[in-house]
């Protein structure tokens, strides 16, 4: 039986990716600190429906994560621990960085020395490119859009970490892609833009068309930082937790880096999502405008081709869909939601 080691998995990825590979017949170990709110709740899922071996761990410590590294010896990591959230790294740089950049370290070496062929994939961000620049696009009505050929962005994006969190995902970033180059070790980084749904304890800092979902259908008020045209591509959680279990059998994928999402035709900005929730929930929401966060990128959209090609891969859940699927799952655990989130 193949062994799949899940940092951070309790949490919203992690915990839908044990799902996953639990049902394809992986024996499934995690490591999570559950230090985001929504993490005990679906580790408790998750133990009621899958076998499973949990370590509560915070991976910035490398002499419990390298024991745990060395006992398994897992054929497949996916390392999708750490700090997630822009604004709470430019509060608290520090914490961010021991997550982070400590905390990757920390899983490399731990392969590197006690299972090199452990094939890992590191979970990264579209954060790495910064900005981009802010002459290439347009504001329309209810978003931005990249003006002249450019539709999305690909990975030869130059890299420009913005904010701490771009910081220290970026350093995780590379110091995977040479581990790669200099120890030989297997792996892949995958860029991602906007993930979404099931299991999804939605922030204000982190998961925003979850958390906007969870409002409009709690009829709360919504902050809008900036003015709401913010566009990012959307991908369903399902569509990912496929391609993570091919990249598992794929191995011409070795020290390559991939950008993922939803791609142009899975695109949305935060006006756009309120008047399709407001359509599905047949409410009018209530929002209020604030000051642009720092970091904020005014327009991102993955250009998913190479992923597309080398796996043979594509998104397949619309947003439409997908938002459905949110709606559901916040519809059958909706007093739960409301007391962990405490809204
Ligand atoms: N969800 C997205 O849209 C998105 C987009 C781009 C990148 N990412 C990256 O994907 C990864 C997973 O994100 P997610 O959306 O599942 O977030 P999440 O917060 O739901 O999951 C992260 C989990 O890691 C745990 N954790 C945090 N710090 C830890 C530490 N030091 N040691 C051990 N466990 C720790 C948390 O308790 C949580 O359960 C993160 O690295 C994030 O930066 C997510």
């Amino acid at each position: 039986m193949k062994k799949i080691l899940i940092t951070g998995g309790a949490g919203f990825i992690g915990s839908n990716s044990a799902l996953h590979f639990a049902k394809n017949k992986w024996k499934i170990y995690l490591i999570d600190n559950l230090s985001r709110k929504g993490s005990k709740d679906n580790l408790s899922k998750l133990k009621k429906n899958i076998q499973l071996t949990f370590y509560k761990v915070n991976v910035s410590n490398y002499s419990s994560t390298s024991k745990i590294i060395k006992k398994i010896k897992p054929n497949l990591l996916i390392h999708c621990a750490g700090q997630v959230a822009v604004t709470k790294s430019v509060i608290d740089p520090r914490t961010d960085f021991n997550s982070n950049v400590l905390g990757a370290i920390n899983i490399l070496e731990s392969i590197r020395l006690f299972s090199k062929k452990t094939r890992l994939i590191n979970i990264s961000t579209n954060k790495v490119y910064g900005n981009i620049s802010k002459k290439k696009i347009t504001q329309g009505k209810k978003r931005y859009s990249y003006s002249h050929k450019i539709k999305s962005i690909d990975e030869n994006q130059p890299l420009d970490f913005l904010s701490p969190y771009g910081c220290s995902k970026g350093s995780a970033d590379q110091y995977v892609r040479d581990y790669s180059r200099i120890y030989g070790l297997d792996t892949v980084v995958l860029r991602m833009s906007c993930i979404y749904g099931n299991m999804q304890f939605g922030i204000e800092d982190h998961g925003w068309v979850t958390w906007i979902t969870i409002l409009s259908y709690f009829e709360k008020k919504i902050k809008i930082f900036g003015n709401g045209k913010q566009v990012r591509d959307v991908l369903f959680i399902n569509d990912l937790v496929k391609l993570f279990l091919k990249l598992s059998k794929s191995k011409k994928n070795i020290n390559t880096t991939y950008n993922v999402g939803g791609g142009v035709k899975n695109s949305l900005s935060i006006i756009e999502l309120i008047d399709i929730l407001e359509k599905k929930l047949k409410k009018k929401n209530k929002y209020e405008k604030f000051k642009w966060r720092s970091g904020d990128q005014k327009i991102y959209i993955s250009n998913i081709s190479k992923i597309k090609k080398d796996l043979n891969w594509s998104p397949k859940i619309k947003i439409s869909e997908g938002l459905d699927k949110v709606i559901k799952w916040i519809r059958e655990n909706d007093s739960k939601i409301k007391k962990i989130l405490k809204i």
